[in-house]
């Protein structure tokens, strides 16, 4: 796990989205894993700075968001799929048709939550999955005690996750109890995997989920286990881990290549 601290979220942006410009230069039908919430936000606005202004072209790409909720229809302004059109599908030059989005409107969640699998495998598996972090430690939506194993389903939203969330729709009651995310074991399975946390609010669950145990209370942690993460954290949300100036030294004494 590497662990970069940078002074300003826009910093961590520039960088985040320079890693996914890399990619997506070197191997032009990268698979993206996405990830919806305010964190991202900066990234994305950088990769559509970067393909208006540079050239940076997404068209042979396809992309896998995490999670939907259910109930919502792609049309509904608090619904991931209008969120990913708003901020990036529709300011780049992706085929609409290769970005991927949980259906929650269908009848079957169980055939949907196969199909994404399905779809997933069929790509060749994600090379790069963008993850933010929910202050109780998901990833994903997989709430406080999700299987560390688990593959794409239903879950239930955790009151915590229902409060956070209240600040996107008009009232509290308005956010969806019931979710289609990947499982754990599905973002386990990408190629390579960018966490990213921003702000005073997630330096408790991110020091408890790179520092702390493994456990599935925290689903977050369970990524110590992959072999390719990279954390990239602005000074507030990196301010409780013990090993800060260790990770510091470690990125500014970075070899060019390894
Ligand atoms: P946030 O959400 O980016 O809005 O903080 C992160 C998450 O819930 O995964």
């Amino acid at each position: 796990m590497e662990v970069i601290i940078l002074p300003s979220i826009e910093e961590c942006a520039n960088l985040g989205a320079c890693m996914v410009s890399e990619l997506v230069t070197s191997k032009p039908n990268t698979v993206l894993g996405l990830a919806t919430g305010s964190t991202p936000i900066p990234v994305y606005a950088e990769l559509v700075r970067l393909h208006n202004e540079s050239g940076l072209s997404f068209s042979k790409i396809k992309s896998f968001n995490l999670d939907e909720y259910i109930g919502l229809s792609p049309d509904h302004s608090c619904s991931y799929r209008y969120f990913m059109k708003e901020h990036f599908f529709d300011l780049i030059d992706i085929e609409q048709d290769f970005t991927y989005v949980p259906n929650g409107m269908v009848d079957d969640i169980s055939e949907e939550c196969s199909k994404y699998e399905s779809a997933i495998k069929k790509c060749g598996g994600i090379d790069l999955q963008i993850l933010g972090i929910g202050s109780d430690g998901h990833i994903g939506f997989n709430e406080p005690g999700s299987s560390l194993s688990s593959r794409t389903r239903i879950k239930t939203l955790a009151s915590e996750t229902i409060r956070d969330n209240a600040r996107f729709f008009d009232d509290e009651d308005e956010v969806p109890r019931h979710c289609i995310t990947m499982g754990v074991g599905t973002i386990l399975d990408a190629k390579s995997v960018l966490l990213l946390a921003f702000g005073e609010s997630k330096a408790d669950i991110v020091a408890k989920s790179i520092e702390g145990p493994i456990t599935s209370m925290i689903p977050a942690s369970v990524l110590q286990m992959h072999q390719n993460v990279t954390v990239l954290l602005d000074d507030k949300a990196a301010s409780k881990l013990s090993r800060r100036d260790y990770y510091r030294d470690v990125y500014s004494n970075k070899p060019d290549s390894y």
